[in-house]
């Protein structure tokens, strides 16, 4: 077990990448705690899969200072939370454009002030394709991926002895897209998945072993990974 003996936070772990990332974490035989705001949700998740869980809400400072001082010293940090909101960028309100940079990108920044990770440890940011695939109406979605993107480098000089990684996922089928009708979601999937060189969408766990790798490789950091099923190149 590749995990074993070690502790790992996963911020945005009760769905979706989050929650399979923790999953991964705890067959590996690692001690998970999972963190994300709704508890209806967070505790059936951790109960499940045998994780702590501790409500945080990543926009806010206070409730990030508290979750690390809960969990004291810790080996691996993930953040995969965000709430994304957008639209063009002549009329998506500015509250809903901030509200995605302050839940995606300041949400990662004060997980990165806040946790304390041992030597050698790791922390994965989870950015998205967009950042260099950009579509139409997403930009601000782009911008704080790319802002990511360059904190998960910044970081990696700045935070040493720890390692500091990004994955950026292509479209992976997770509760994300839950307030989509259901039909219009499947048929989206299935546009994508028939455009791709691997011919399907992703799952979490696809994501969930790029993180694991770069929890397990001491000699990653820095390095931002692509998981899109080959979007990047088609
Ligand atoms: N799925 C994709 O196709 C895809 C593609 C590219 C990039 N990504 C990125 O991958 C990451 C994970 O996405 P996902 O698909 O796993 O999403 P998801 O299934 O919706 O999970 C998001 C998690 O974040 C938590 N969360 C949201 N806002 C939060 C906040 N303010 N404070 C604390 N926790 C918060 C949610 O729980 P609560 O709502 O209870 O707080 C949930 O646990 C996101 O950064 C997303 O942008 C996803």
């Amino acid at each position: 077990m590749l995990l074993r003996g070690k502790t790992v936070v996963v911020v945005g772990g009760s769905s979706g990448i989050g929650l399979a990332t923790a999953e991964l974490a705890r067959r590996e035989g690692a001690e998970v705690v999972i963190a994300s705001r709704n508890k209806d949700r967070l505790t059936p998740a951790a109960d499940r899969i045998g994780a702590r869980a501790i409500v945080v809400d990543v926009t806010d400072d206070d409730s990030v200072a508290a979750l690390f001082r809960a969990c004291g010293p810790v080996d691996h940090v993930v953040v995969t939370a965000a709430q994304l909101r957008t639209g063009p960028v002549k009329t998506v309100p500015m509250a809903d454009a901030r509200a995605t940079m302050e839940g995606k990108f300041w949400g990662a920044w004060r997980v990165a002030r806040e946790a304390q990770i041992n030597a050698g440890g790791s922390l994965t940011l989870v950015t998205g394709l967009l950042s260099v695939r950009p579509r139409m109406n997403s930009a601000i979605i782009a911008a704080a991926n790319g802002a990511l993107e360059s904190l998960a480098r910044s970081l990696a000089l700045e935070l040493t002895p720890v390692r500091v990684n990004a994955v950026s996922p292509g479209i992976i089928d997770t509760p994300i897209r839950a307030a989509m009708p259901e039909e219009a979601r499947r048929d989206m999937l299935a546009k994508t998945a028939a455009a791709l060189p691997v011919g399907r969408v992703g799952v979490g766990e696809d994501i969930a072993r790029q993180i694991l790798a770069f929890m397990t490789i001491g000699f990653a950091t820095g390095s931002i990974v692509y998981v899109d099923g080959g979007a990047i190149i088609s």
